[in-house]
Formats: C-alpha cells, sequence, structure tokens
C-alpha cells in the first residue's frame, strides 16, 4: 500500500450565489461562495490530519469534496494513488465503501423512523454484502466496537430512544462497517455533552490502529485538534494559511492567525498562558474575499503589501508551511 493515502492539489469549491430580480437586472456577472479556494495537503496511511478554524472557513465542504460527496470546481483528489476526482457510476459506488464521512449532528444523519439495526447494516444491504441473519449478527458485533453494550438492548431502539453520545456512536458504527480505509469526521462530538466528548475521541482514535483508519479531522476547537492530530491545518476563509507537524505548529505557530486561535486555548498552568491575542472584527464574506492576504483587515501586523500581494504557502521548516509576507 502507498503511504500516501490521500492527496488533493489545487483544489477549489466555488457555490454560485443566488441573486435577486433586481440584481439580475444590473450585473450578468455571477458572484460565488469560494468556500475552498485553493487547497493542498497529503494524507498519510493511519494519519490523523486535521482542518481547523473557525466556522465559515471551508472546513466542512473541503471534506465533503474529498470523499466526492460534493462535485470539486477544480483541482484533484487522489486515493491511494488513484485520480478520484471524476469518478462516476460504479466505480464511485465502490470507492464509497473504502471512504465514509461522519458529521456534527447524529440526530439530523439518522433516519427517526429506522431501528438501530436497520440503520447500522443499511451499508450492508446498499452494497449487498449480505443474507438472510448476517445483518443482525455484523450489527451487533459493530455495536459491541463502538461500546454500545450489551448491542442486544440497543438493536431494537429507535433514535429518540438514545442519548446525543449514543447516537454518535450508533452513526460510527454505521461508517465502520463495511470496514473503510478512511474517514471524514466532521466536528464529531462539538453536539455531544463536554462530559462524553473525550470517550468519544478516544473510540476513534483505537479504530486507527484496531481498523487500520486514516482520518481527516474537521474541528473548530484548537484543544480537540491538540488532543487529537499528527499534523493540522488551519484554514482562513477558504484558503490553508499555515499547516504542520502537530509539535513544531503549537510549540511555534508563524502565522499571526495561528498565534491569534492558539492564544485562546486554556493551560492546565496559569504562569505559562500565553498572552490572548484578540482578534478584530468578524470572517468577512467567503463572496467578497479581501484583496492580497485575506486575513488583513484583522491582522495587527498587517503592510501596504499585504492588502496588494496575496502571500503563498511556503515550507518555512520541515513539513511546516506557512502564508504571510513577514515569513521568509
Ligand atoms: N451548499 C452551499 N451553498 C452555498 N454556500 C455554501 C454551501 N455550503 C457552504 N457554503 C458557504 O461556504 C463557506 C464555507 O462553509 P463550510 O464549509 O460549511 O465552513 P466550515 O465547515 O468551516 O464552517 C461559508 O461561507 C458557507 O456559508
Ligand atoms: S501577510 Fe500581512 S496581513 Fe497577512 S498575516 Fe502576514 S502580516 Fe498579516
Ligand atoms: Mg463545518
Amino acid at each position: 500500500m502507498l503511504s500516501e493515502i490521500v492527496k488533493v492539489e489545487h483544489l477549489k469549491k466555488y457555490f454560485p450565489v443566488q441573486k435577486s430580480f433586481l440584481e439580475q437586472l444590473f450585473t450578468r456577472e455571477l458572484s460565488y461562495v469560494k468556500a475552498v479556494d485553493d487547497v493542498a495537503f497529503s494524507i498519510r496511511s493511519g494519519e490523523i490530519f486535521t482542518l481547523a478554524g473557525e466556522s465559515g472557513c471551508g472546513k466542512t465542504t473541503a471534506g465533503r469534496v474529498v470523499v466526492r460527496l460534493l462535485e470539486p470546481t477544480s483541482g484533484k483528489i487522489y486515493f491511494n494513488g488513484e485520480d478520484i476526482t471524476k469518478l462516476r457510476g460504479e466505480k464511485l459506488r465502490l470507492l464509497r465503501r473504502k471512504m465514509q464521512m461522519i458529521f456534527q449532528d447524529p440526530y439530523a444523519s439518522l433516519n427517526p423512523r429506522m431501528k438501530v439495526v436497520d440503520a447500522v447494516g443499511h451499508p450492508l444491504e446498499i452494497h449487498e454484502l449480505v443474507k438472510g441473519g448476517e445483518k443482525k449478527k455484523m450489527v451487533l458485533e459493530v455495536l459491541e466496537k463502538v461500546g454500545l453494550t450489551p448491542p442486544e438492548q440497543f438493536v431494537n431502539l429507535y433514535p429518540h430512544q438514545l442519548s446525543g453520545g449514543q447516537r454518535q456512536r450508533v452513526a460510527l458504527a454505521r461508517s465502520i462497517i463495511l470496514k473503510p480505509e478512511f474517514m471524514v469526521a466532521d466536528e464529531p462530538v462539538s453536539m455531544i455533552d463536554v462530559s462524553l466528548r473525550s470517550t468519544i475521541i478516544d473510540l476513534m482514535l483505537s479504530f486507527r490502529k484496531e481498523l487500520g483508519l486514516t482520518y481527516l479531522f474537521i474541528t473548530h476547537d484548537l484543544a480537540v485538534a491538540k488532543y487529537i492530530s499528527d499534523k493540522i491545518a488551519i484554514m482562513y476563509l477558504g484558503k490553508i494559511v499555515e499547516m504542520g507537524h502537530k509539535e513544531p505548529l503549537f510549540r511555534n505557530p508563524m502565522h499571526p492567525y495561528t498565534q491569534a486561535l492558539l492564544s485562546a486555548i486554556p493551560v492546565p498552568n496559569p504562569e505559562r498562558e500565553r498572552k490572548r491575542i484578540e482578534l478584530a472584527g468578524e470572517v468577512p464574506s467567503a463572496i467578497d474575499i479581501p484583496t492580497g492576504c485575506r486575513f488583513h483587515p484583522r491582522c495587527a501586523y498587517r503592510t501596504d503589501k499585504c492588502s496588494k500581494e496575496e502571500p503563498q504557502l511556503i515550507e518555512v521548516g520541515k513539513g511546516h508551511f506557512v502564508a504571510c509576507h513577514l515569513i521568509k
């Protein structure tokens, strides 16, 4: 097997903006939400690669494009060395067995009228992998794996009879039943009670070894990113502004945006607390992206050059990339 399981190059996803009748009269030009705007990264087998950044920076869109739930506007996606950007039909269906995505809201992703046994076993039926009583047996096994024990007590329940944490375990069970190689986990614990988050995260971490899973993890919470990741990419308005292995990135964040995000994480020892860097203003609209460095309206270090020229992502240390004019 190749060590690089997923690779994306120049990935873009633009959503056309619906115009009102009046706007259509005055301008013919279409405008776009540039949700993902030229992003590149690669994920090695067994790695946990995290996309982090404030809400609206394009994390979910990037995750959905990578697993081909959304069509990219341009760019390339490779899975185990194969270009999957344009896969269709049967080949795409087979790929779906190997790539899964779980979402923030387990309630929305489970059909309220489906019992656990049918929800979790559904992918087996879609892919015609079971006969007769095999489905229930496999569902019981996988419920045990996600910690819903004894599994017999859960198979006949409906989603509304489960707690938030149990529902996310059911969603996890459904996503691993086909033994995928790669999973996009989109804020999987952000809607779960704080006291249960670490058990679910630890469960997901255990699948990495047990099932040989590789993750693209998505979170707005840098404390979660610090706990779970091998590598992290910080996104801002559709672009990666800093990317690297967790240790150097947390020890020495170089982009002013990363520095501000990390300064907001609480630390156990208050004497070592970094001075909190306040971010000025709101994230601008992804329809009207600032010129030059898209972070410049909020950056305390901006110079004239920053509003004119877009900084490129450059390698500043082994595997550590930063896009900022201050860094040469
Ligand atoms: N289907 C869509 N149609 C139009 N705009 C969208 C759609 N999905 C996401 N967006 C916009 O794309 C940007 C990125 O969204 P998203 O990927 O959900 O970010 P994140 O997951 O980081 O919060 C936002 O401005 C969002 O409003
Ligand atoms: S390029 Fe300029 S505006 Fe952008 S982060 Fe660096 S200093 Fe700030
Ligand atoms: Mg999101």
